[in-house]
């Protein structure tokens, strides 16, 4: 089955062709193609993403990515797409609200056609609603032109399914034994979820604030460090953890004593904030408040994450999301776990998949399709900003 998945939730425009050969969740997958341009330098200058902004830049990178993701796979056909005036109406049509998308994919099929394509899977949300509708829209266009199925996907499924993506394993998905544990650490979000079986999920807890990626971008704002924040922060941690730099300050782990699995991140970043207002920091004071930060961060993380697979029983525990990528955090867990949960297993994305990609997307469509396919085309999906897992 070739499935060409479509990520536009946030700030990384991202298509992908993939080969699934099977069912989930045993089949095999092979990458064929995946192009990703990331908009974070757009976005640098505001500190974030700039929901209008990554609308736009969705819409002026989506065509170049297919053809980058199909020239990839050796799939771009290089002879003009059948389109009536009909089907350009169509086009026009849907994606009326995308400025200029529909020539630029008119444009694109003047010059080339696409391959039988099986599959279409979007993220629909959770994400910037604006961000998203975009990506919709695209698949629905390229489901007008291909006949094509589109599935609608949700963005942390495909983050759960990325961290047990096996690339070493044949490129299969890992044996998961349940109930498994999810602790999905994102921009956007921040939540443990109990997996009884695939597909079934229970929040059992999230944040009551700010979600810990942002609090990562945040503090590097505190400490004029550019956005993304969490790849400096993490630079600036492990410097000052090699150099044993002292602490700057005490920081606060908070909720650790709240009896629930619930987060919250904005009083730490607050903490950091009255900790560093009115000072002119040195290099080395940055890096050792990065530590202290980072510290807090997978301390807090650990024990919840502890706390729900003790209360649940799992034998799995699933981290994922961009936050995922911070190899600290990731350290700390499975030498924990190694220690204190011997018979639960933990999986890390691996580093290409931790953060926002169209590879998470093929999957998470990939076990919808094969699961249960949605009947009633691609007409009535749409994009859903606080869509739940
Ligand atoms: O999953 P993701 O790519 O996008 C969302 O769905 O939100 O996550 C992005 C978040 C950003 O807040 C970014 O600062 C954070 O992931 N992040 C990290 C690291 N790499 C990315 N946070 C901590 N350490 C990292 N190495
Ligand atoms: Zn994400």
């Amino acid at each position: 089955m070739l499935i060409l998945s479509i990520e536009t939730s946030c700030d990384e425009t991202a298509v992908s062709l993939i080969e699934a050969t099977g069912e989930f969740p045993d089949a095999t997958y092979h990458i064929l193609g995946n192009a990703l341009w990331s908009q974070v330098d757009a976005h640098a200058e505001y500190g974030g993403v700039f929901p209008a902004l990554a609308k736009r830049e969705h819409g002026r990178t989506l065509v170049p990515m297919l053809q980058q993701a199909l020239e990839e796979s050796d799939l771009l056909e290089s002879h003009a797409t059948d389109l009536s005036d009909t089907d350009q109406t169509k086009l026009q049509t849907l994606l009326t609200r995308e400025d200029g998308l529909a020539d630029a994919l008119i444009e694109f099929c003047a010059q080339y056609s696409l391959p039988k394509i099986d599959l279409i899977a979007v993220t629909s949300g959770p994400g910037l609603e604006p961000a998203l509708w975009v990506g919709v829209s695209f698949a629905k266009a390229l489901a007008h032109i291909t006949g094509a199925n589109v599935i609608p996907t949700n963005h942390m499924e495909g983050h759960i399914l990325a961290s047990i993506y096996d690339v070493e394993r044949d490129d299969m998905l890992s044996d998961i034994s349940f109930p498994a544990s999810a602790l999905l650490i994102s921009g956007g979000h921040t939540e443990l979820i109990n997996i009884s079986n695939w597909g079934t999920y229970d929040k059992i807890g999230q944040t009551r604030d700010d979600a810990v990626g942002e609090a990562f971008d945040k503090v590097a704002r505190l400490l004029g460090l550019p956005y993304p924040g969490g790849p400096q922060i993490s630079k600036l941690a492990a410097d000052a953890r090699k150099r044993e730099l002292t602490e700057f300050t005490p920081l606060p782990r908070p909720m650790l004593t709240s009896g629930d699995l619930d987060f919250s991140f904005s009083g730490l970043k607050t903490a950091v904030r009255y900790a560093v207002q009115d000072r002119e920091l040195s290099d080395d004071e940055k890096s050792a408040i990065a530590r202290d930060f980072e510290d807090a961060v997978a301390e807090t993380l650990l024990k919840k994450t502890s706390a729900a697979v003790a209360d649940t029983g799992a034998q799995t525990l699933i981290v994922g999301g961009g936050v995922s990528a911070n190899q600290f955090i990731k350290r700390a867990f499975e030498a924990h776990f190694l220690t204190e949960f011997p018979d639960c297993t933990v999986y890390f994305p691996s580093p290409s998949l931790a953060t926002d990609n169209s590879i998470m997307i093929a999957l998470a469509g990939h076990a919808r399709a094969t699961g249960a396919l949605s009947p009633g085309g691609a007409e009535g999906i749409r994009a859903d900003g606080n869509k739940s897992l």
